[in-house]
């Protein structure tokens, strides 16, 4: 029987939100924090440069604890497709390079790759049997001239989760670099970068409980090193209290670039980095082990019962493959669409993808949120 943390967020006002691959919920503790968050911007004294400087700093310490690295390691983002486009831009490229992407993989992980042709790099992709590629699929296309394989860990679209250490272990062995996108992971699988991973990266807003708007990047500093570097941040540079000096000095940053050079600019984003780090201390509180866990007991009970006459299940059902995204279909699989409608009549929030109906349940679900899901799915 997994524990109970619906009193940590909502309301829900009788609502059931098994939705997480899309937006999970803000907890309460967070919720409060936006409440402050307002508060100092309605009264801008308050906005200090303590507030300043430790906004940033405390989601830094937070999303470090997460994964095991340095909190000066961590790039702050609002979004995965950030992370993406600044090693994609950055990495140093030669001609004749290649880039190894998954075909269904979900768009921000394809996207930011395709205008390197211009500059002589390949694009190739994998076809893997079950959306994500096991360690046979990948060595059998990795040549010489694979520099970069990006993928995600856990596929937004079938919920299979792919094996990193494997993955890791052959693009090291190919000296190709291996960019993991753990939006669909980071905060319900636990991860710490001893893997074989060379940078990982996630939005905030789904099992990460932030708002919308948020993300991080964690660059392998070796990479980090080697990254073409081309903005700087004033407040990188300098704080605003060196504004009131007689004379504000501006020139070329000089040295290697740190993670901080690559932030998105304007970390102290209060209304955003601020319930976000709460809402990472809470899941860290909490233990991601432990939420893991948790969501696996949903994802059990669900598919327990589940009526195997009227539907399908299409998300691996258990082993190391599986995640907390599942998916269905009804054996009549025209009738998903007017199923989704009919979920959300009766208050379950479920996502319609390709065709297939996704639930996601996360730490604020309970047993009985799923049997309300098993109740209109097996009574039609
Ligand atoms: C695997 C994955 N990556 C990224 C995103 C979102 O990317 P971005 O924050 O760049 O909009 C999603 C879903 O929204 C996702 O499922």
């Amino acid at each position: 029987m997994p524990s109970d943390f619906r009193a940590d967020f909502g309301p829900f006002e009788g609502k059931v939100w098994l939705n997480c691959a899309h937006q999970g919920a803000l907890p309460r503790v967070a919720v409060a924090e936006v409440n402050e968050a307002v508060a100092w911007k309605q009264r801008p004294f308050e906005l200090t440069p303590e507030r300043f400087r430790e906004t940033p700093a405390r989601l830094r310490r937070a999303l470090g604890k997460l994964i095991g690295a340095p909190a000066d390691e961590i790039i702050l983002a609002n979004s995965a497709s950030y992370g993406l486009h600044l090693i994609a831009n950055g990495f140093p490229w030669r001609e004749g390079d290649e880039v190894l992407l998954v075909r269904d993989d979900f768009p921000s992980d394809l996207f930011p790759w395709l205008a390197l042709e211009d500059r002589g790099v390949c694009i190739r992709y994998l076809e893997p049997a079950q959306h994500l590629p096991d360690a046979d699929e990948l060595r059998a296309v990795l040549t010489p001239r694979t520099r970069l394989f990006c993928s995600t860990w856990v596929h937004s679209f079938s919920g299979v989760a792919c094996d990193l250490e494997s993955l890791g272990a052959l693009c090291r062995a190919n000296g190709t670099t291996f960019i993991v996108n753990g939006s669909q992971a980071l905060g319900t699988r636990p991860f710490h970068i001893s893997a074989p991973v060379d940078a990982i990266l996630g939005v905030g807003f789904k099992w990460l409980c932030g708002p919308y708007g948020t993300g991080f990047l964690w660059i392998r500093p070796e990479l980090l090193r080697s990254l073409r570097f081309n903005q700087a941040y004033w407040l990188t540079q300098m704080t605003a209290d060196d504004l009131g000096k007689d004379h504000v000095e501006v020139s070329r940053p000089k040295g290697q670039p740190t993670a901080r050079s690559f932030d998105i600019f304007g970390t102290a984003n209060f209304f955003n980095f601020k319930p976000w780090a709460r809402a990472i201390e809470y899941l860290l509180d909490v233990g991601i082990e432990r939420i893991a866990e948790h969501n696996a007991a949903l994802v059990d009970h669900f598919l327990g019962g589940l009526d195997a006459s009227k539907y399908d299940v299409l998300s691996p059902r258990k082993g190391p493959r599986r995640s907390t995204l599942i998916f269905v279909t009804h054996k009549d699989r025209g009738r998903n669409h007017s199923l989704y409608e009919r979920l959300k009549e009766a208050g379950v929030y479920v996502a319609y993808r390709a065709g297939k109906l996704r639930l996601a349940p996360h730490i604020y679900n309970t047993l009985a949120d799923l049997d309300r899901a098993l109740q209109v799915l097996n009574e039609v």
